[in-house]
């Protein structure tokens, strides 16, 4: 394949042929911290096996087949979740590129340079007939079901922000307890709010809080300021509504009762996300011509698949997780589902090479060229 990064940091892989529009595979090659070689890897890899089965049998496709390596999916460096994907279609504003900063203080466009250094360039085509990623379900599903493979539906909502609350830093020694203004007692506080509000919708939503900071951070020194991560997650966009009104008034109730300041940051988020119904067809008849049986599942994960979906055809394979787990060393993916997928992956993009269809066109935000 012909290889190279674009200005976005996203790897690509490229089969020319002579049929316009591309037949794109593959997912993110960025992971949480402490995350396991599955989450994103897999579809990578998956996909450049299925260039080099093609590659190997001199089996050529009508249409071009492009394998890529999406960046900073997680969102971890620069905190903001598929922002290569979204820089790459315009949803994030280059201008907006030297504000986000990672722990070390390198903005996204420091990043994004030193990245593509030593590689040449690339570019994502604009005509595409669809996107396919597989990936692990990173759930306990599948497994549960037995199952090696499943297409997904649709991809969960998600709603986010930052909570700040703000009160007194002081002595922890000489502060009697009833003169602090302690900000870390509000976090903790909310941190149970976030759950009781995501428990109590009764498996219709999630809620997390990830990240936790107390300022300035030391054992002798009541915190005078706690910042959270909150994020709320469903397959009901009007859930995701009333968790978000929610979390904002019980932020004002724990503060006002604990007389500290508090801030909310916009919200950030996606609504659910349908996947490409005649993607799923084909997913579902190709899992059926590997012999298995037509299983669908919706995903709670968000997958640059979510992005690409708002415009050309976007289809998610999933294999299973051992024991549910994800985002955690004991990822893993038993090697005879790691098989299935791909085959089903590679059944799939042949499937889609034989008809046409109307495919759609990627607003790529690429620098003049
Ligand atoms: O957070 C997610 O759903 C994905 O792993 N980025
Ligand atoms: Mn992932
Ligand atoms: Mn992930």
């Amino acid at each position: 394949m012909r290889v190279g990064v674009d200005e976005f940091g996203n790897l690509i892989g490229s089969r020319p042929s002579e049929l316009g529009s591309a037949l794109l595979a593959g997912s993110h090659l960025d992971t949480v911290p402490q995350g396991g070689m599955f989450d994103g890897a897999l579809g990578v890899v998956a996909a450049i096996e299925c260039a080099r089965v093609l590659h190997e049998g001199g089996r050529s496709l009508r249409h071009p087949f492009v394998a890529i390596a999406f960046a900073e999916e997680e969102g971890y460096t620069f905190g903001s979740g598929t922002l290569s994907s979204r820089s790459l279609l315009g949803e994030m504003p280059r201008d907006q590129f030297s504000e986000l900063v990672d722990r070390s203080g390198r903005t996204y466009d420091e990043y994004l340079r030193a990245r593509a250094h030593g590689l040449p360039q690339a570019h994502v085509p604009a005509q595409v007939r669809a996107y396919i990623e597989l990936h692990a379900e990173q759930g306990p599903h599948l497994e549960r079901m037995a199952k090696q493979v499943a297409s997904v539906d649709q991809i969960v909502g998600s709603q986010r922000t930052v909570v700040t609350f703000e009160g007194r830093a002081a002595h922890a020694g000489t502060t009697p307890m009833d003169r602090r203004a302690d900000a870390l007692l509000g976090g903790a506080e909310f941190v149970l709010a976030v759950n009781e509000i995501a428990t109590a919708s009764n498996g219709r939503g999630v809620g997390t809080v990830g990240e936790l900071h107390a300022y300035p951070g030391a054992r002798n020194v009541i915190p005078g300021k706690t910042a959270l991560s909150v994020e709320f997650r469903s397959q009901d966009d009007t859930w995701l509504t009333s968790a978000r009104e929610r979390a904002d008034g019980a932020a004002g109730k724990i503060a006002g009762r604990r007389k500290l300041g508090v801030r909310v940051t916009p919200w950030t988020g996606s609504l659910v996300q349908p996947m490409d119904s005649g993607l799923q067809q084909a997913i579902l008849a190709a899992m059926r011509l590997a012999g298995h049986d037509a299983v669908t599942l919706s995903s709670w994960a968000g997958h640059d698949a979510g992005i690409l979906a708002r415009y050309v055809p976007s289809g998610m394979i999933f294999v299973p997780s051992t024991g549910g787990i994800s985002h955690a060393p004991e990822e893993h993916t038993p090697w005879p589902a790691v098989e299935a997928g791909t085959h089903v992956l590679l059944e799939t993009i042949l499937r889609l090479d034989a008809t046409d269809g109307t495919g759609g066109t990627l607003p790529l935000a690429y620098a003049a060229r």
